[in-house]
């Protein structure tokens, strides 16, 4: 979400006259659009700031001034901490007031100083930006849910991005066709909370995400269509019955589990079960066997002992994963779980990330193996850095390389699939 909202801020500011630029010491004006999900994130930003402040001098040196921003959910978390820590940055803001950038620009032209714009406003952002007009890539992000009220005990989203917030089926839908119409043959929804989609039609009816899902797969010249990040809470039937249904949507479903003992997934207040989690999986298999699945682990949170560590690694046996991310748990200010006791040592939460990264990478391995022989449509959208390559995704969200002409770039080929390397697989175009 951070990538789409980076973009939409570019759409913002073309206006003004400005341009990306690849380099910082270029830059007019650099923002930092920031992740706090996790501690390793908010250490990235302070340390990237120090970079930023000797460009910043090197260029007054030279007489150009650099604006330097810091946006996103350390921001809206961390402001003040910020503006004392880095009075070079001169404005700090949220990701619900990132559509009042211009307004922000021009108040520091007027010497106002260092803004801070943490407020969650009432107006809607979505309203305020411009259409997305430009398509960079075949495959194109559209935000159509945000924010979240499910307050798992050790996340900070819902007191970063705010209450869940969905938004109309006519402006998805207009920027969906908007999207394609500039070459998006691929597009992935987005929210934090995605599947909790509930969006009003002009007639003020609700629809599902999967209803969403039905009316999108419809648009003429749309190829392929994936959701990101779905709770398993909302895995509705009618959603399932989607994936039986929809070509256009992929076979691949990100869900994630968090934890395999039903006494953690309680101390997360996650309200499934590991069994709830197992049936959903059944499901979507029965519905479309040949899907693959990915999730999100969180090993080492407090009073994790090892017989729930055993009941997690039991669960990824079960399910076998196409792919998966894995973390140590990481205090949050101000969530419940930072404040709980039975918080365990480095040490412990290390050994169980590894043994869970070795399954899942075991389990990662043989998925990729299976495809070996068959002829997949990858949708080519990267270049390589080996010239005559291009890089694109399967179905099952794999990376997969091949020597294909540079003019196919943003198509989808068949490709026969020769070979498995440690993150990406390799093939020849058929
Ligand atoms: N510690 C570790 N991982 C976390 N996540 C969210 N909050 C934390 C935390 N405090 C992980 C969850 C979530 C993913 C986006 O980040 O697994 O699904
Ligand atoms: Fe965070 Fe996801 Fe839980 Fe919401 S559902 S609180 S975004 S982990």
């Amino acid at each position: 979400m951070n990538v789409y909202d980076s973009q939409r801020m570019v759409d913002l500011l073309a206006p003004l006259g400005y341009a990306p630029v690849d380099e910082a010491a270029a830059a007019d004006l650099v923002i930092l659009n920031t992740c706090h999900i996790r501690e390793k994130a908010t250490e990235k930003l302070f340390s990237e700031l120090g970079r930023l402040q000797e460009t910043q001098q090197a260029r007054a040196a030279q007489g150009s001034e650099m604006l330097i921003a810091v946006a996103g959910c350390v921001a809206q978390a961390e402001g003040p901490e910020i503006q004392r820590r880095a009075p070079f940055v001169s404005m700090v803001f949220g990701p619900q007031t990132y559509h009042q950038l211009p307004e922000m620009i021009a108040k520091i032209a007027r010497g106002a100083g260092q803004v801070l714009n943490t407020d969650f406003p009432t107006e809607n952002k979505f309203d305020s930006l411009p259409a997305a007009t430009v398509a960079r890539n075949a495959s194109a992000f559209l935000s159509v849910q945000e924010g979240c009220d499910k307050f798992c005990t050790f996340c900070v989203v819902p007191y970063t991005r705010g209450a869940e917030y969905s938004r109309p089926v006519a402006a998805v839908l207009a920027e969906a066709e908007r999207l394609i119409a500039a070459g998006a043959v691929e597009l992935t929804l987005l929210g934090q909370n995605v599947n909790a989609y509930h969006g009003q039609d002009a007639d003020g009816a609700v629809w599902s995400l999967a209803r969403l899902c039905v009316a999108l797969a419809e648009l003429p010249g749309l190829q392929r269509l994936r959701y990101t990040t779905s709770h398993p809470l909302e895995m509705t039937d009618d959603l399932i019955a989607a994936h039986r249904d929809l070509p256009v949507l992929m076979p691949f479903l990100h869900l994630p589990v968090q934890s395999g003992s039903d006494k953690i997934l309680t101390a997360m207040n996650r309200r499934h079960t590991a069994d709830a989690y197992r049936r959903v999986i059944d499901k979507l298999r029965a519905a479309r066997p040949e899907i693959g699945l990915s999730s999100d682990f969180i090993v080492g949170f407090p009073g994790e002992t090892e017989a729930d560590f055993a009941a997690t690694l039991q669960l990824v046996k079960d399910v076998g994963y196409a792919q998966a991310y894995s973390f140590k748990y990481s205090r949050r200010p101000g969530t419940p779980a930072a404040a709980m006791p039975g918080q365990l040592t480095e040490d412990v939460k290390d050994a169980r990330l590894a043994e869970l990264q070795t399954l899942l990478l075991a389990q990662q391995q043989a998925f990729n193996q299976r495809s070996v022989g068959q002829t997949l449509p990858i949708l080519f959208d990267r270049v390589s850095k080996y010239p005559g390559q291009l890089i694109g995704r399967s179905p099952y969200m794999q990376a997969v390389h091949a020597e294909v002409p540079a003019d196919q770039f943003g198509r989808i080929l068949p490709i026969k699939i020769t070979s498995v390397g440690n993150i990406s697989l390799g093939g020849v175009a058929v």
